[in-house]
């Protein structure tokens, strides 16, 4: 349950806070009502976020040996940072991030989709499967980085390898071969960010500028180019796999009748990337009348607190512009609540408001798959075909 918890999510009921064993070394306090995980996610003292970015498998020390070969280090930056250190980073990375950065990449980012659709439109219209994954969510959050975000001169697709294999290896249940494996794709990308952490420009300069470690710079733009675009790829195959199945909405959408935003906030309350999040107990305490001993690892069940029905009156339907709906906690909330929010949200408007009118006329061939992980939903192809291809003349 714990490694595919956005099935378990639509299922009956579940206790406010209960104990449950990972079967891969671990035991967490799963938290699932809204008011209870926005409780922790609002109290960084008693609730840490060092545990953010632990290994849910304990990696192995073959695989360590990897790790330290390629000189991997992921100290307290961001997610996990509970130190002096954080807001002036996190300040830092919001601005690189700042609104109105992220607002001036609409119309590049608008130019771009449409002329995907265009093509995805012809190629449907020949009768040909199209993959939505690949063609309108595998790439477009990377390039959108890249431009508010100085990176390192790599091939999209060794980023995404790398940012996938990452995910795995710190949120999959995993055995020892592959946990090497992905040790060594985790480490050999390490070695590139740690060379253009001493030397870029742009956000790592300013890092170095502003006197943080090397080690810093790196875990800066490890947690950028892992949560700060394979997320909001995931978040986008959910999305359009989800309105294919949404006729009403899509039909709203053509009339003017839903807005676009009211959309991507239903699509983050019901289909988020990230599933759950992990806080520590830093001392003993109580959680909803549950007793916590400290250290406890905490999994506050993100998907489940935006279907709490104290939140929204319909938690299952993807109902735009309900009371509540906005009130998910896809993004967490407080002194870490995600920094790029606004570029997420900007990514899918645009996305939903140029794709889904494809969406009106084709059949599924194969929905998106997600491999087992505690946190992400890392979903693959998403293939789709014309209903009734037109027959060339
Ligand atoms: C749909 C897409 C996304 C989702 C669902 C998402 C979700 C999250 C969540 C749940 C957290 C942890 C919040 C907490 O601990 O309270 C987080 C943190 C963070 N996210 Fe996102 N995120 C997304 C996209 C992005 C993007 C596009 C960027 C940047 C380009 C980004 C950058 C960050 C950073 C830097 C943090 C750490 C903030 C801190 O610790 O101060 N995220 N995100």
């Amino acid at each position: 349950m714990l490694f595919r918890g956005w099935e378990a999510a639509v299922d009956g009921p579940w206790p406010d806070v209960a104990t449950v064993v990972d079967g891969v070394g671990g035991t967490h306090l799963v938290v699932t009502r809204h008011a209870l995980v926005r409780q922790v996610l609002a109290d960084p003292v008693t609730w840490r976020p060092d545990n953010a970015l632990d290994a849910v498998t304990p990696i192995p020390v073959a695989a360590l040996r990897v790790l330290t070969g390629h000189r991997f280090r992921l100290p307290p930056t961001l997610a996990n940072n509970a130190g002096p250190s954080h807001p002036e980073i996190r300040a830092i990375v919001a601005e690189a991030l700042h609104p109105d950065r992220v607002a001036a990449q609409r119309p590049w980012l608008t130019a771009l989709v449409r002329t995907r659709v265009a093509g995805i439109a012809a190629e449907l219209a020949a009768g040909r499967p199209v993959d939505l994954h690949a063609r309108l969510a595998a790439d477009l959050p990377l390039l959108a980085l890249a431009r508010l975000v100085e990176l390192p001169d790599a091939p999209v697709g060794a980023v995404k390898d790398f940012a996938r294999a990452a995910l795995e290896l710190f949120w999959a249940p995993l055995d020892a071969d592959r946990q090497q494996a992905l040790a060594a794709e985790v480490g050999r990308f390490h070695a590139v960010l740690r060379e253009f952490a001493g030397a870029g420009g742009g956000l790592a300069a300013r890092l170095r500028d502003a006197g943080h470690s090397p080690d810093v710079v790196v875990g800066a733009l490890f947690f950028l180019l892992v949560a700060g675009q394979e997320t909001t790829s995931q978040f986008l195959t959910l999305l359009l796999h989800r309105l294919t199945g949404e006729p009403e909405v899509r039909a709203g959408l053509r009339a003017g009748t839903i807005a676009v935003a009211d959309v991507v906030e239903e699509g983050l309350r019901l289909e988020p990337p990230i599933v759950t999040w992990r806080r520590v107990a830093a001392t003993d305490t109580t959680l909803g009348g549950t007793p916590v001993p400290a250290g406890s690892s905490t999994l506050l069940w993100l998907a489940r607190a935006g279907r709490d029905p104290e939140v929204v009156a319909e938690p299952a339907g993807f109902r735009p512009g309900q009371r509540g709906s906005r009130r998910h906690l896809a993004f967490g909330a407080g002194a870490h609540r995600c920094v790029g929010a606004q570029l997420a949200r900007l990514e899918a408007a645009v996305v939903v408001a140029e794709a889904a009118p494809l969406l009106d006329a084709v059949t599924v061939v194969r929905p998106p798959w997600c491999p087992d992980n505690l946190t992400f939903r890392m979903p693959d192809a998403f293939l789709v075909r014309r209903a009734h291809p037109t027959r060339p003349t």
